[in-house]
């Protein structure tokens, strides 16, 4: 299967990253070099995708778009195309994704949060596209402890993993570690095919009161349309001040142009 296509919500308010996203979007904000959301559009592009739709507020996206084009020449970003689509109200990630429906149509497409960037020896979308079977949506699983259970969704195992695919019957949103159905978290990348925007539009609003996409993973997977790809491979969140630090130093210390002189003075402050 070819996907040349990956959806990337980016509407969140960026509350947790206040006072900085007051006036900026939290997509723009700077990693290392670039805007956070250009690691995850660079990401794209290195798996094949010729097309990024991203999901924006009304606020946003104007200055997102104007980011996209004026760096369209980058190499990174070549053989890229990048728009926006608008997502008229903050009512969750389910419905950010179905706000991309008519952007994406009959394609199969990956989701990849904005928040979520990846170290780039470490793609994911590659082996995604690998676990489906052969036209199955998947999302990425990893084990976390108990203590992260409130804080992702996790997915109901039908079997164990064999050669890191899972054959999932369930997902929950957020049900803390006493309700955990596993320890398999799901994390920002997902892979649909064009099925999901079946299963999108009857989905209540749910942890939260919004319309979570877990939900409408929780709904594929129960119909058999839906696996998981199970690794150990750490996205960074960038949607917190601490994982923010976090993603700039790991960023930072991989990066040919940085990494010597980012060393020493990490080095020297360690010292003092
Ligand atoms: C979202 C999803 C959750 C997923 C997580 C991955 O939650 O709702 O299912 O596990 O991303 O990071 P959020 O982090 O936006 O609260």
């Amino acid at each position: 299967m070819r996907v040349d296509v990956a959806l990337v919500p980016a509407a969140g308010r960026g509350t947790r990253m206040r006072p900085a996203t007051n006036a900026i979007p939290k997509a723009l904000l700077t990693v290392v070099d670039r805007p956070s959301i250009q690691w995850v559009v660079e990401e794209a592009a290195r798996a094949g995708v010729t097309e990024v739709v991203v999901v924006v507020d009304p606020d946003g996206g104007a200055i997102i778009e104007r980011h996209f084009e004026e760096s369209r020449f980058l190499p990174g970003l070549s053989g890229v195309k990048v728009r926006t689509v608008v997502q008229e109200e903050a009512r969750g990630l389910g419905h950010a994704v179905l706000a991309g429906r008519e952007a994406i149509g009959l394609r199969p497409f990956f989701v990849m949060l904005a928040d979520d960037l990846i170290h780039p020896q470490e793609d994911l979308l590659g082996p995604l596209t690998r676990a489906a079977d052969p036209d199955t949506s998947v999302v990425y699983v990893r084990r976390l402890p108990d203590e992260m259970m409130g804080a992702k969704g996790v997915v109901v195992p039908r079997s164990g993993p064999s050669d890191s695919v899972m054959e999932i019957g369930g997902a929950v949103e957020k049900p803390g570690a006493a309700r955990a159905p596993s320890d398999y978290a799901i994390h920002g990348r997902y892979l649909f095919m064009p099925e999901v925007f079946d299963h999108l539009p009857g989905i209540a609003p749910g942890y939260g009161g919004e319309i979570q996409l877990t939900d409408a993973v929780d709904s594929l997977a129960r119909a058999g349309r839906c696996r998981a790809y199970v690794a150990d491979v750490e996205l960074l969140d960038v949607g917190n001040p601490l994982g923010y630090l976090r993603a700039n130093t790991v960023l930072g210390l991989a990066d040919p142009a940085y990494r010597e002189g980012y060393r020493s003075i990490v080095d020297d402050l360690l010292v003092e």
